[in-house]
């Protein structure tokens, strides 16, 4: 049985350069569109709590909108601070649909 869980459908993923929010059950997502790569990170900034799923992309990094702490989308780590890391997921889109790996 496979951990993969839905988070959107391919239809519905952000444009290059674009990061979008998305809610499994009342978990939040933010799915981040890399120069066409996807990257699938924690929705809630580990710094202080903020909504990673509606901040934007700024070379190559997501940036929370609250603080602009800027994660990079393989590893999760800030910018700013080392220590300070936004848990990224494994990904696959099977079936037209994102899965990550939670
Ligand atoms: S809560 Fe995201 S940078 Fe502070």
């Amino acid at each position: 049985m496979s951990d993969f869980v839905r988070i959107c459908s391919q239809s519905e993923l952000p444009a290059v350069g674009e990061v979008r929010e998305f809610l499994v059950g009342s978990r939040a997502f933010c799915v981040a569109n890399v120069a066409g790569n996807i990257a699938v990170l924690d929705g809630v900034c580990p710094h202080e709590g903020g909504p990673l799923g509606e901040g934007i992309i700024e070379e190559g990094r997501v940036v929370c909108p609250w603080h602009g702490y800027c994660f990079d989308v393989h590893s999760g780590v800030s910018q700013q601070d080392p220590d300070v890391r936004a848990e990224v997921f494994a990904t696959t889109v099977e079936n037209g649909e994102l899965r990550a790996k939670i």
